[in-house]
């Protein structure tokens, strides 16, 4: 259980965030992202490199669940079977997540990730950095690693910038090491450093 909630601001943002994803029909806007399919495909597949086993893959924040779409397909090129589990404080987005995978329609809850106690644990858990202001970001990522990760899964952190602003995604690795999790690996785009990805992995157990 958490003490602290999230600010209001913070979450009437994440409100606001919802309104614009939904105004878009295209699924890559829809999901936040500007640039494009190119683009998509070079700034979001990296996220299967930290792949080493077939797995539960949980996204959290993921949208209209077109990333764990692509994420399966890139996936099955690497001869790897994830099976997609998602999260999103936007019910709209959880119901469009629904519709995009209608076989496994409970694999996807209306949730803040904060405050969610999940009903079981996952192989791989993908995170965002922002998923919660930077003072929460230690306590949040530490409670993933506990409370979400299987025994031996991988908790992955992402870190998105902009390629159109020229602006590098912030360290992933470096919110890991804040936290005092070990970094067991890390991978970024080469291009622009526009997505940062690093994981750790749940050897504690
Ligand atoms: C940029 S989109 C990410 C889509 C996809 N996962 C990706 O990485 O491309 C961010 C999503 O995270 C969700 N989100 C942000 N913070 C969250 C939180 N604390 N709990 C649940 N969802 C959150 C937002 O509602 C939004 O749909």
């Amino acid at each position: 259980m958490n003490n602290r909630m999230l600010p209001n601001q913070f979450l009437d943002d994440l409100r606001q965030l919802e309104k614009i994803y939904l105004a878009q029909s295209d699924p890559i806007r829809q999901s936040g992202f500007y640039g494009g399919e190119k683009r998509w495909q070079t700034e979001r597949k990296i996220i299967i490199n930290a792949l080493d086993k077939d797995g539960d893959f949980l996204d959290i924040g993921c949208a209209n669940g077109y990333l764990l779409k692509c994420l399966v397909s890139w996936a099955t090129e690497q001869n790897l079977k994830i099976d997609p589990y998602g999260i999103d404080i936007g019910p709209g987005l959880i119901g469009l997540a629904k519709d995009r995978f209608p076989d496994i329609r409970d694999h996807f809850w209306v949730a803040d990730a904060w405050e969610w106690a999940p009903p079981r644990k996952f192989d791989y858990v993908y995170a965002l950095a922002d998923n919660v202001p930077p003072a929460f970001l230690s306590d949040y990522l530490l409670r993933l690693l506990r409370q979400y990760v299987s025994p031996e899964g991988l908790l992955i952190i992402g870190a998105y910038g902009s390629t159109s602003k020229n602006q590098p995604a912030q360290n992933a690795a470096n919110a890991l090491i804040e936290a005092g999790l070990r970094v067991d690996g890390q991978a970024c785009c080469v291009e622009l450093p526009v997505t940062h990805i690093a994981w750790t992995r749940n050897s504690d157990e």
